[in-house]
């Protein structure tokens, strides 16, 4: 990853081969926002050029131009914050990112962004190094990410900085890690091999990892990862992560949808929705890297982590619609969608989690594509107990991730009504989302709950945008680990 540094250094003096200015936007005219020291005569140059360069000072606007006198840089790299004034700290994120993956190919990079508290310092360097991802594992060429990246700071030197910083790198690691597995090919990302990430992840810290292989599964009465694996050549696994510090504040269950490859089994799919359906595992991702980011600021919470993991594909062994499955703890489901897989392997994994008592349980998905239709392409849906629901939304607020709030009206559950077993897979068409929310809360009994459906913000097939790379965007674990920040703190 990007090696990132603080530094109380006179931008003006440091050699880099870039260094990148904030542009806001005031009375609708843009404005160099000088979060460093920068000498008068450079501001005022560049502020000169600004009409010239074109600059606005809108978000993800990115320009470079020629540093010229009085900076010992090469390059000026000129990023829209968006209004000048308060700027928020996802705006300094999105500039810092998008700057940083704009300057792609560079050895030195300078921030001279506000960075006037620890949490802008977070902020630019969470965004900084998220903007700097790069998936090349398939690649012979390309540039590399940025190299080294200095972020001047009036207050580099301090406690809080230090720690907004350790803080920044450890959410990098982990949202960069979980969009490693979501952009790997599915046929090197399989249930076996998943787990065996997560274990070699594991190693040497404090998160102890056990996989259930299928014949365990079968042992422990898993049906529906044994249903929806079953006509798949790779054998489904559950993987239980455990970080258990010793003074633990409260307890917290995190159950991840890996669902390696989405055919759609019998029921399948169009080709052009099987496309983006390596993703599907998304949940899992952001469960595994949130487990061991909690582990590695050394939360005093208790992190179980659940990871459901299967392959959904049609074969002579797959399960067939009709066919009758039972979940761990016994209640039986009737299969009329073998696409409505993500369900019935999370319906296992919500049992077993729930078995331990944890104090609330938290399930991530890339469950429905009416979320899709509910909410667009990059805000994910929460529902669950009113509570943990809300406490997840306004977490989500303060890490710069975008979910809202959804209802369950358990009229819709009566849709689910099989006339075999106790629940079927499917029920309306209409509200789907909150049918697949309603199907889960079966399994979880009276456990405060909340479950996040990221089918659309779990995967950019767009552009990227501010420090959001295309394919795997690890939406949901900054999320997780700010609820599991703020349990600590109570
Ligand atoms: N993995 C899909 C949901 C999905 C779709 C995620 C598009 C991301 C993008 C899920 O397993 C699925 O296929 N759901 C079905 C459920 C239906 C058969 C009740 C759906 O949403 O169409
Ligand atoms: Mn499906
Ligand atoms: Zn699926």
């Amino acid at each position: 990853m990007t090696e990132l540094t603080l530094t109380t250094k006179t931008v003006a003096r440091i050699k880099a081969d870039a260094v990148v200015v904030a542009v806001g936007q005031r009375d609708g005219n843009p404005v160099l926002l000088d979060g460093a020291d920068l000498p008068r005569s450079v501001t005022s140059s560049l502020t000169a050029l600004l009409p010239a360069l074109g600059v606005k000072g809108g978000t993800d606007e990115v320009v470079r131009a020629v540093a010229g006198d009085g900076l010992a840089a090469e390059v000026v790299v000129l990023t829209g914050v968006g209004p000048a004034d308060d700027v928020e700290l996802e705006a300094l994120r999105r500039a810092a990112g998008a700057a940083v993956r704009s300057l792609a190919g560079t050895g030195d990079v300078v921030l001279a962004l506000p960075a006037e508290t620890a949490e802008q310092v977070g902020a630019v360097a969470e965004g900084a190094l998220l903007g700097a991802y790069r998936y090349a594992r398939y690649r012979s060429s390309g540039p590399a990410p940025v190299a080294r990246i200095e972020l001047a700071s009036p207050i580099a030197r301090t406690k809080d900085a230090k720690a907004a910083l350790a803080r920044a790198v450890i959410i990098a690691e982990g949202v960069s890690g979980a969009r490693d597995l979501v952009n790997a090919s599915p046929s090197d990302l399989y249930p076996q091999s998943f787990a065996e990430e997560a274990t070699a992840l594991a190693k040497g810290t404090k998160v102890k990892v056990q996989v259930l292989d299928d014949k365990a599964l079968r042992a422990g009465g898993y049906g529906g990862l044994l249903g929806v694996g079953q006509g798949s050549e790779r054998p489904p696994r559950m993987v239980k992560l455990s970080y258990s510090p010793a003074r633990a504040k409260a307890h917290y269950a995190l159950v991840g949808k890996g669902i390696t490859f989405d055919s759609g089994g019998l029921s399948i799919k169009p080709a052009k929705g099987m496309e983006t359906m390596k993703m599907d595992m998304a949940g899992a991702a952001t469960v595994l890297h949130t487990v061991l980011a909690a582990a590695a600021l050394e939360l005093p919470v208790k992190v179980t982590g659940w990871l459901a993991l299967a392959e959904n594909m049609p074969s002579g062994t797959a399960q067939r619609p009709s066919d009758v499955i039972t979940i761990r703890g016994g209640k039986t489901v009737e299969v009329l969608n073998t696409d409505a897989e993500g369900r019935l392997i999370l319906a296992d994994a919500l049992v077993a989690a729930g078995e331990e008592s944890p104090d609330a349980v938290i399930d991530i998905a890339t469950l429905t594509g009416a979320q899709m239709v509910a909410l667009g392409s990059q805000v994910g849906a929460v529902m669950g107990t009113d509570e943990l629901r809300d406490e997840v939304v306004a977490a989500a607020g303060s890490a710069g991730e975008q979910f809202w709030p959804m209802p369950l009206p358990s009229e819709l559950a009566e849709s689910m009504k099989s006339q075999v077993a106790d629940i079927a897979n499917m029920g309306d068409r209409f509200g789907g989302m909150l049918v697949a929310g309603l199907f889960l809360k079966e399994f979880v009994g009276q456990l405060p709950w909340a479950h996040l459906d990221i089918a659309g913000p779990a995967f950019n097939e767009g552009k990227p945008r501010g420090y959001t790379a295309q394919g795997g965007t690890g939406t949901g674990l900054r999320t997780l680990l700010t609820v599991l920040e703020r349990a600590a703190a109570r």
